[in-house]
């Protein structure tokens, strides 16, 4: 039950963290989208709040058949730091542009954009540190 309740968790990780970087990158290149920027801006709000969620939801694991939270040494707690921020910066962001950007200009949508897949991938930069200093 314990791996399975693992591998759930990061099924929705996994697939959430695809979603945050890639949509943005696809939403810098109108031509190639058969999808609106609004529909990309709602998939990206709704994949941040997931990535939040699912990496609650790894810490709540632990918590449920362990009891105590992983030990983390200071590297994993730095980079654990880097994606709570780019997270919740990536989420405001996203909101943001969801609720506001149909008045926003085209470079302020492009800039959006861009931080938004930086976001994602400064996300996933620090899950790789997070791995292997855990
Ligand atoms: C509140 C924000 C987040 C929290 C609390 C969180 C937490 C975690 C935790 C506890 C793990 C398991 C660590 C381990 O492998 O031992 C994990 C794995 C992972 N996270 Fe996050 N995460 C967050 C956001 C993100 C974001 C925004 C991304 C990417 C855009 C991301 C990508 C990943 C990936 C790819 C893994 C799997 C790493 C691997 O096993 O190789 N996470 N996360």
């Amino acid at each position: 039950m314990e791996n399975l309740a693992y591998a759930l968790v990061q099924l929705v990780h996994n697939f959430g963290a695809v979603a945050v970087t890639a949509a943005p990158i696809v939403a810098l290149r109108p031509a190639d989208a058969s999808i609106g920027d609004r529909t990309l801006a709602g998939l990206v709000v709704v994949a941040w709040a997931l990535q939040i969620a699912s990496g609650i939801s790894f810490g709540l694991t632990s918590l449920h058949y362990y009891g105590v939270l992983p030990d983390l040494g200071a590297t994993a707690q730095a980079a654990l730091v880097v994606k709570v921020s780019c997270a919740v910066g990536g989420l405001a962001l996203s909101a943001l542009l969801l609720a506001r950007g149909a008045r926003w200009s085209a470079r302020a949508h492009d800039r959006s954009w861009r931080t938004l897949a930086g976001l994602g991938a400064t996300a996933l930069a620090g899950a790789a540190v997070l791995r292997w200093f855990s």
